[in-house]
């Protein structure tokens, strides 16, 4: 089921976010957060880092696992995912890092990486998933195509994938052709889920993820048939919906 919430602006995307995670933390201190990287969560991550420095929020107690990591960056490369949630949250908050999962990017054997991060998030029951989407309806870096089936998997990124992530790397060349990703059965399982877009960039998606057929050639689709879905969008993302955001 879908709560669509269509906001102003980032920063009324970012407290609207902040609302959900708070809900979650609030009842559960040692909540299971399921992590995305991107330009979308990071207003939420700056609101988390102020409720713990000006509320005192501790998360020594929160898990979290992040959807994904690309393949063959190293783990200290400014582009890395694991970087990233450093630089935009772990270092800001009391997270301890041993309850922080992210998929090993640079991990010798790929089958065995893969079957190791699905089993760890296997132990555990994800409150709240935060999602992003990309521009074809990708969630995490499960591309169209991807079987709804899938767990955690080795994926082969698209070309428009790549290109839409080009801007952070110095070319085209040097963006990873491959990713480490939670498969969809493995995000569908979270009991929440907590997805983020903005720009007219992202409206076609989102409007194919609400209304379109549920396809393995969209597969945010799949959120359709999740009993918990909010989404937070600006009015450019939402601008393919009704006038009333639906
Ligand atoms: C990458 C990530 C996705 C994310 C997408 C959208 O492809 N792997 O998980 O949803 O980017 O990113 P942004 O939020 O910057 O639009």
């Amino acid at each position: 089921m879908f709560t669509i919430i269509v906001k102003e602006n980032k920063q009324d995307m970012a407290n609207a976010a902040f609302e959900v995670i708070k809900e979650v933390l609030d009842q559960k201190p040692n909540a299971v957060l399921g992590l995305a990287t991107g330009s979308s969560p990071i207003g939420l991550y700056k609101k988390m880092i102020e409720d713990h420095k000006t509320a005192g929020r501790s998360y020594k107690d929160v898990v979290t696992f992040n959807l994904d990591e690309y393949v063959h960056l190293d783990r200290n490369h400014s582009q890395s995912y694991y970087t990233f949630m450093k630089e935009h949250l772990f270092d800001f908050i009391d997270i301890d890092l041993n309850n922080v999962h992210i998929p090993n990017g640079n991990a010798e054997d790929f089958e065995v990486e893969v079957e190791r991060y699905e089993d760890e998030l296997s132990k555990f029951h994800v409150d709240v998933q935060v999602l992003g989407i990309g521009s074809n309806g990708h969630i995490g870096f499960n591309e169209p195509g991807t079987p709804f089936a899938s767990t955690t998997h080795k994926e082969s990124l698209k070309e428009s994938t790549r290109n839409d992530n080009a801007r952070f790397f110095a070319s085209i060349d040097d963006v990873p052709t491959h990713a480490i990703t939670m498969g969809i059965a493995s995000i569908m399982k979270a009991k929440k889920i907590l997805l983020l877009a903005s720009t007219s960039y992202k409206a076609k998606a989102i409007a194919a993820m609400i209304h379109g057929p549920v396809t393995e050639n969209c597969p945010a689709s799949v959120l359709q048939s999740h009993p918990d879905v909010v989404i937070i969008i600006d009015k450019a993302a939402a601008s393919l919906l009704a006038d009333d955001g639906h």
